[in-house]
């Protein structure tokens, strides 16, 4: 007789095209939005979360890494690789997937796709920064880096903040165009421009998000102007940075997780005891964040575990209800628990 796996040994399963529907069900905007709620209430609950730098393991090429954390019911984990070369191959830079468990039996209750998902939580994350850090009344956005994430970053930032128009550059004028026609009927007001500075010009928003497996300067000082709040998404590996340090002395740098950041984001080029503030403090109100209109910002993002947790919580209860997903049978499920050479036989021709 055919066995059927029981309940906890079926974990569903997120693919790309359910990731897809789920994202239009709700609606790109809402969802960037409810991400952005989402981790900003794990932020204000930071102190609970197991907190490790990510694993990462470094290549010629790039970078593959794990970021884990638990909330003490929830453990969760990604998989993330970073390899700037691979659009000179077709394929794509950042690819990803997600795993969540529960503590109390180790069982994972979800496995997920994380490529949309990683652009949309880094969006929302820049979003969530941008709404405590940004000018009260931004609404010009550059986004230098036209690839992958440059659409989330700029629809968060409509969604969260409030923006009314972006200014796009790329050293690829075909990324430019590509993310030109994907913001055509937004909402957002786009302009391509010429050069980083051209985009600079009226933005209140800088967002870098280039990837370059070196030491770049896609922003030097006499670009930023006072009151700007930067949005350095790219500068996210050992040797990998955007920004001209000069520009770090004349900002507030704000952080996700200081150990992970000191290492892999811009202030990598700064000395170890560089003052940083940690995010989750201001969203706390612990911290101050934007203090006057000339102070220059800088969110020194470079993505944590944490901000993947709140997004695979957030994708655990956004399918309730649904069919955006699948029971996989992934789990090993003897009858008798410690008899797992006698379920083999259950295949047996
Ligand atoms: N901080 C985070 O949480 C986080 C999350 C995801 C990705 N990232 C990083 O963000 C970056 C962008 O990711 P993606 O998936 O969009 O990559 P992508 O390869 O799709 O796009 C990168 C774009 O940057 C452009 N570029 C490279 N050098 C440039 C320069 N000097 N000036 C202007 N444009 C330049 C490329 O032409 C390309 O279009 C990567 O470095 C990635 O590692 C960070």
């Amino acid at each position: 007789m055919p066995q059927v796996p029981s309940e906890k040994a079926l974990v569903p399963f997120v693919s790309v095209e359910n990731m897809m529907r789920l994202v239009h069900q709700v609606g790109i905007e809402r969802m960037l939005l409810e991400l952005t709620d989402a981790i900003e209430a794990d932020f204000r609950r930071w102190e609970i979360f197991d907190k490790t730098p990510r694993i990462a393991s470094h290549s010629r090429d790039g970078v593959i890494e794990l970021m884990p954390t638990s909330d003490g019911e929830t453990y969760g984990f990604k998989y993330v690789n970073g390899h700037p070369k691979n659009s000179n191959d077709g394929l794509q830079t950042v690819t990803a997937l997600g795993l969540l468990a529960e503590v109390s039996s180790g069982y994972p209750v979800l496995l997920t796709e994380m490529t949309l998902l990683t652009a949309l939580r880094t969006a929302a994350t820049s979003a969530m920064a941008a709404r405590h850090l940004a000018p009260g009344n931004a609404k010009t956005m550059a986004m230098i880096g036209n690839g992958a994430q440059a659409e989330f970053q700029a629809l968060a930032m409509k969604a969260v903040v409030g923006i009314e128009a972006v200014r796009l550059y790329d050293i690829d004028p075909r990324a430019t165009a590509k993310t030109a026609r994907n913001l055509a009927g937004s909402g957002l007001a786009v302009t391509s421009c010429r050069s980083a500075q051209d985009a600079t010009e009226g933005a209140e928003i800088v967002t870098t998000c280039t990837a370059d497996k070196q030491f770049a300067t896609i922003l030097t000082d006499n670009m930023v102007g006072a009151g700007i709040h930067i949005n350095a998404i790219g500068g996210d590996c050992p040797g990998k940075t955007e920004l001209h340090r000069d520009i770090l002395l004349r900002a507030d740098t704000f952080v996700e997780y200081p150990p992970q950041t000191r290492v892999e984001g811009e202030i990598q080029q700064m000395a170890p005891d560089y003052p940083v503030t940690e995010l989750w403090r201001v969203v706390r109100g612990e911290a101050a964040g934007r203090r006057d209109a000339r102070q220059i910002t800088l969110f020194d993002s470079v993505g944590f575990a944490i901000e993947d947790f709140s997004a695979l919580r957030y994708v655990r209860e956004r399918l309730k209800g649904t069919d955006f997903y699948q029971d996989i049978d992934i789990i090993a499920d003897p009858d008798d628990p410690r008899d797992l050479f006698g379920m083999l036989q259950r295949a047996k021709a």
